[in-house]
C-alpha cells in the first residue's frame, strides 16, 4: 500500500485551473521530488495535500485512509509533517521552543495536557538532540527570526524531523540558500534519513538537489503532470527537456 496516495488533485481558482488532474504517489521510505517550472502548482499541491487549501476535485489518502478533512495537527500525528515554501516558524521564539513546540504537538495527551517536569524535561532533551543534529545547538537560545535565513531552513527541517514523520513534505528546502549552505543541507538531509523509514516529497528548484536525493522525480507543468519516473528517465524525457530543463541547458 502507498504511505500517500493522491488521485486527480485538482485546483482551481474562479476559472483558472491552477493544478489538473494530478496523481501522486509516495511509497513508504521513498525520496519522490517534485519539480516544474515557477507557478506549475508544486506549493498548491503541498496545501492540497496538507489540507491547507480546498481542494476542487481529487481524493488525498495517507496510510489507506481519506485525510481531506484533518488538520494540521491531526496529519502530524497520523506521521506527516510538512515545511513551507515561505517558513513554518515561531519568528519571536527560540531555535529550542520552536523545536520543542513541534515534538509537543505530537505528543500532548488528551489525559495530560499540561504536560509534568519529567516529561518537559524529556522533551528538552529530545529537542536539543535535533538541534546538535542539523548543527544549530549553539544556537538553541536564539530568537528565530534573527537566525540566518539558511539556519532558519535548517530550523524547520528540524521541527519538521523531530515530529518523527512517515512522511515529511519539503518546499524548496534550499530557497534561497547558497551554493555550499545547498550542498550542505543535502548532505544533511541524506544523512538524517539514513537508516529510518521516512518518505520524503520535496519540492526543489535545484536540479543537483534533486537528482542527488530522490529516488523519483515529477513534473508538473501549468497544473499538469507531464512526468514521473526515475531520475535519469525523467532527465532524458524530450517533454520534460522542452518544458522545464530548457533543451541544451540538462545539466544546468
Ligand atoms: N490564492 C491563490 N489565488 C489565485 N491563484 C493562486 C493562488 N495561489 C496560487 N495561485 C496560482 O496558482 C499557480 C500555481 O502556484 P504555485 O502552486 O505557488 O506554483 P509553484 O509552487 O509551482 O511555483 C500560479 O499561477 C499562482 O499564481
Ligand atoms: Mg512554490
Amino acid at each position: 500500500m502507498p504511505l500517500l496516495e493522491c488521485i486527480g488533485l485538482t485546483k482551481r481558482w474562479g476559472s483558472v485551473t491552477t493544478v489538473d488532474n494530478v496523481d501522486i504517489t509516495v511509497n513508504p521510505g521513498e525520496v519522490v521530488a517534485l519539480i516544474g517550472p515557477n507557478g506549475a502548482g508544486k506549493s498548491t499541491i503541498f496545501n492540497l495535500i496538507a489540507g491547507t487549501i480546498r481542494k476542487s476535485g481529487g481524493t488525498v489518502s495517507f496510510l489507506g485512509e481519506r485525510v481531506e478533512r484533518l488538520a494540521a495537527v491531526d496529519l502530524a500525528r497520523l506521521g506527516m509533517s510538512r515545511t513551507y515554501q515561505i517558513t513554518s516558524l515561531f519568528p519571536q521564539l527560540t531555535a529550542l521552543e520552536n523545536v520543542r513546540l513541534a515534538l509537543q504537538s505530537c505528543t500532548r495527551s488528551r489525559l495530560m495536557p499540561v504536560p509534568s517536569k519529567a516529561l518537559r524535561a524529556q522533551t528538552t532533551e529530545e529537542a536539543m538532540e535535533w538541534l546538535d543534529r542539523v548543527r544549530l545547538k549553539a544556537h538553541a537560545n536564539t530568537i528565530a527570526a534573527t537566525l540566518s535565513h539558511g539556519d532558519q531552513r535548517l530550523l524547520e527541517i528540524a521541527t519538521a524531523l523531530a515530529m518523527k514523520p512517515k512522511l515529511v513534505l519539503l518546499d524548496e528546502p534550499t530557497q534561497g540558500m547558497s551554493v555550499d549552505e545547498t550542498r550542505g543541507t543535502v548532505e544533511l538531509l541524506k544523512s538524517l534519513l539514513k537508516g529510518t523509514n521516512m518518505a520524503v516529497l520535496l519540492v526543489e528548484h535545484d536540479l543537483e538537489v534533486v537528482f542527488g536525493l530522490a529516488q523519483r522525480v515529477v513534473v508538473v507543468e501549468q497544473g499538469r503532470k507531464i512526468a514521473d519516473g526515475l531520475p535519469e528517465a525523467v532527465k532524458a524525457d524530450p517533454a520534460v527537456q522542452r518544458a522545464y530543463l530548457g533543451v541544451g541547458h540538462a545539466e544546468n
